[in-house]
């Protein structure tokens, strides 16, 4: 498979690529290194989104009386808790759910429930620390599984993005940079951002933040977006008017992030190599295979995929997009779907007069995502039950202060 050779400019290489490294200006301190690799949900690193211990004494997973379970403890919690369910969740998860949404809609649900004292949050590790941000000190999160982090948010580390920051300020260019950063990382690069005077985005808004970020409010020369290059490149290319040219890739494992002060300097999108296991697996070879195999049928796709792929797609959008896409198509509609496998099921489930498949042949579950399951739901909700809060998930107050202030300007986006 060979690049495109703008989005090549752009230092996206084709798979099995040996990269380019450009002339690099010197560096003061060593690179921070790569993520030591972790067996999921076994050990532990608490500075990363990744899988950690989750040590509790869980139903096992065989019990036939689970739902029965859940639903006895759900009841006996009544209003005091309030279940949150992200639409990438399994089906026995969802089915226990007061409200289930796309990161956006989950995390004005978390700020919106003052009165429930423990919320919780059936989706990863970032979107519970965001919600444990937006809510009051009275109000506990839950993530009944402490490894369901996500890989992407993983992609980005405080130390990696201070560098990069500290890289943009010794070329003279971090006055005119505004950071933009992805719902998907962590509360550590959420305070980052708000400390620089910068906004949290998610897929539904991600190009309200940057007309925001170069309009009169801020009057960014360039932005910083963390840490997906795909949702970045698609909105900045497919929504700004900007060019790939215009888009250039940090690398937070190269000196300088592998670019030229001139390159740094001239990009009005700075995109930081991270990208979504889960969707960035999708390709044009994909598209190609299904528009021959179903004639006449729709390809609806993520943001977070590929520009190539997107740009090959029918329909663009955000989670709740693509299920507003779904439900309002009459019967008889084809859609072939690139994004989260339990997402594109439940769809098919819901619609048996519209014929609705996944846009790769092969599973794609998000594996973070489905490390909730029922026996982990039980067991938090069962805890709770006994006056026992389980995988409370609390930010550092100092942190929260900074990634508040750039989550309610996400908030408050126009
Ligand atoms: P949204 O919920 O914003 O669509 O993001 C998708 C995703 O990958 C969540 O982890
Ligand atoms: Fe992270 Fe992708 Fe999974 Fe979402 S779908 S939690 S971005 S790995």
């Amino acid at each position: 498979m060979t690049t495109h050779p703008a989005l090549e400019r752009a230092g996206v290489a084709a798979p099995g690529t040996p990269p380019v490294t450009p002339p690099a200006p010197p560096r003061s301190r060593p690179l921070a290194g790569p993520l030591e690799l972790l067996l999921l949900g076994r050990g532990s690193d608490p500075d990363s989104e990744r899988g950690v211990d989750c040590p509790g004494a869980l139903p096992p997973a065989s019990d036939p009386t689970l739902v029965e379970r859940a639903r006895t403890a759900r009841a006996a919690l009544g209003d005091s808790v309030f279940v949150l369910g992200h639409h990438y969740q399994r089906d026995e998860v969802i089915a226990f759910a007061d409200v289930t949404g796309d990161s956006f809609k989950l995390a004005q649900q978390a700020a919106a429930r003052p009165e429930a004292g423990h919320i919780v949050f059936c989706g990863v590790h970032f979107m519970a620390e965001s919600a444990d941000i937006l809510t009051g000190d009275h109000q506990q999160v839950i993530l009944p599984d402490l490894a369901a982090g996500c890989s992407m948010a993983d992609m980005a580390t405080a130390e990696q993005v201070e560098q990069a920051w500290e890289t943009l300020a010794d070329a003279g260019l971090a006055e005119g940079t505004v950071p933009v950063s992805y719902m998907n990382s962590s509360a550590a690069i959420k305070a980052f951002t708000g400390r620089h005077g910068g906004t949290i985005c998610t897929s539904s808004n991600a190009r309200r933040a940057l007309e925001w970020a170069f309009g009169p409010a801020r009057r960014g020369e360039r932005v910083l977006f963390l840490p997906d290059q795909h949702l970045g490149r698609n909105t900045a290319v497919l929504e700004m008017g900007m060019s790939l040219d215009d888009c250039v890739v940090y690398n937070p494992h190269r000196p300088g992030g592998g670019l030229t002060r001139e390159q740094l300097r001239d990009a009005r999108m700075i995109l930081w190599q991270g990208h979504c296991s889960v969707h960035g697996r999708f390709s044009l070879g994909c598209v190609d295979e299904v528009r021959a195999r179903i004639p006449g049928i729709t390809v609806l796709v993520h943001p977070e995929c590929r520009h190539e792929v997107v740009t090959a797609a029918d329909l663009v959008g955000s989670t709740e997009y693509i299920i507003k896409a779904v439900d309002e198509a009459p019967p008889g509609s084809r859609f072939a779907v690139g994004t989260e496998l339990n997402l594109v099921q439940r769809l098919a489930n819901r619609h048996p007069d519209k014929t609705v498949v996944f846009l790769d042949r092969t599973v794609c579950y998000c594996s973070t995502m489905n490390r909730i399951d029922l026996p982990h739901l039980v067991w938090a909700l069962e805890s709770l039950v006994r006056g026992e809060t389980v995988n409370r998930i609390t930010v550092d107050p100092d942190v929260a202060a900074y990634a508040r202030k750039a989550l309610d300007q996400m908030l408050a986006l126009p």
